[in-house]
């Protein structure tokens, strides 16, 4: 089928565009009214995921409000330990827990990598209902935790400031640790892989929490297993190539070392300045990035000024995608989210050539 609008892979691919590519991280969500109003009707954000329609209308809510040039799945990363039956269940104001953490070594080897073909058949679902919608106007991103990540919420029971029950097993039993990531990176290779079979065309690994170790704890326990997830994708699909953007929250200072795991594009939060990192990977990977979300709560001219600069960092050529440096705020105005795409598409075309 025909890609309408392939600039976001193009830009993964480091070719030529007219102007550079924009997608925001969590653009379907709970500052849209009309968000609100789905996952009403549904009930609850898990039923939502849960229903291919409802999924497939969400995902589709920002595209019909802003000019992005790629659609997200509508699901979560915790689908993966929901699917290994640790109960998660979501708590107003405090976020997603799980009745049954796991927290040592004998909870550890009783889990199971999910199928996901069989296990998550409702994400799957979703991802060929979602791509039968498109219609190739643009092309639709999968997702996926990564290990590490994962690994907090499964071991921590929901989420947390000093991550002390991972960390203590980390420094008490990393053995213990290594085979829940070894268990998790087999199961996001499969999850992956099979949204790529159901129609993504590209995917992104979410690496919210590796920013939280230090730099031998960062490549032992957050980048080995992505760097084996990467290792394991399927990377062509249907005569395409199937980009993988790898994005460590609060990871600028291993960028180098991110860039080198294989993965086509790497994602930036606001704290390392665009021009720094392309000098730093030099044309090995796109860059992915990286207005700071809360920028968003300026003016519309502060707004602008924000992505003229990030603009103007990158410099001219190929290889960068525009995003927030993390996910938008579900306080964000939705009019400021308009003069962010505008001031985008105003200011872009002018770094690239044609
Ligand atoms: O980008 C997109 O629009 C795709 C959908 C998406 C969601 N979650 C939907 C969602 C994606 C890519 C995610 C990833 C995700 N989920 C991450 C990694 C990205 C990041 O932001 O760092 C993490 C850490 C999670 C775990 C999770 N799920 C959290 C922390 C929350 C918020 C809980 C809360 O109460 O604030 C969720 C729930 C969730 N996932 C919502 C959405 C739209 C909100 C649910 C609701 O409608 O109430």
């Amino acid at each position: 089928m025909t890609l309408e609008n392939d600039r976001f892979l193009r830009a993964l691919a480091r070719q030529d565009v007219d102007r550079t590519p924009v997608w925001m991280m969590r653009q379907a969500g709970r500052y849209l009214p009309e968000y609100l109003r789905v996952r009403k009707q549904a009930g609850s954000f898990m039923d939502l995921c849960r229903n291919r329609d409802m999924a497939c209308e969400v995902t589709l809510q920002p595209l019909e409000r802003f000019d992005l040039d790629a659609a997200i799945l509508f699901s979560d990363i915790l689908t993966i330990p929901d699917a290994m039956d640790l109960g998660l269940y979501f708590v107003q104001g405090e976020g997603p827990m799980f009745k049954r953490p796991v927290r040592d070594a004998a909870a550890i080897n009783a889990l199971k990598a999910p199928d996901a073909e069989r296990d998550l058949d409702y994400v799957m679902n979703a991802v060929s209902t979602i791509r039968r919608e498109l219609n190739g106007r643009v092309p639709l991103i999968g997702f996926s935790g990564s290990p590490w990540t994962l690994a907090t919420y499964m071991v921590e029971g929901g989420p947390s400031k000093d991550f002390r029950h991972v960390k203590g097993l980390l420094y008490g039993d990393p053995a213990a640790l290594h085979q829940l990531l070894e268990t998790l990176a087999t199961a996001v290779t499969d999850y992956l892989n099979a949204q790529i079979r159901a129609g993504a065309q590209a995917v992104q690994i979410f690496d919210t929490w590796g920013g939280a170790l230090s730099t031998p704890a960062y490549k032992a326990f957050s980048l080995a297993y992505m760097e084996k997830i990467v290792r394991g994708l399927i990377r062509e699909h249907d005569g395409r190539r199937v980009p993988v953007i790898v994005f460590t929250k609060n990871g600028g200072q291993w960028l180098e070392s991110i860039a080198d795991i294989g993965a086509d594009g790497v994602g930036l939060d606001w704290t390392t300045e665009m021009g720094d990192a392309r000098a730093r990977v030099g044309d090995r990977v796109a860059l992915q990035g990286n207005l700071d979300p809360s920028a968003l709560f300026g003016s519309p001219k502060v707004i602008r000024d924000e992505v003229a600069r990030i603009l103007e960092s990158y410099g001219p050529g190929n290889g960068h995608v525009f995003n927030l440096g993390h996910g938008i705020s579900q306080f964000t105005p939705i009019e400021n989210v308009q003069a962010f795409i505008e001031a985008l598409h105003e200011l872009s075309p002018q770094y690239h050539r044609g």
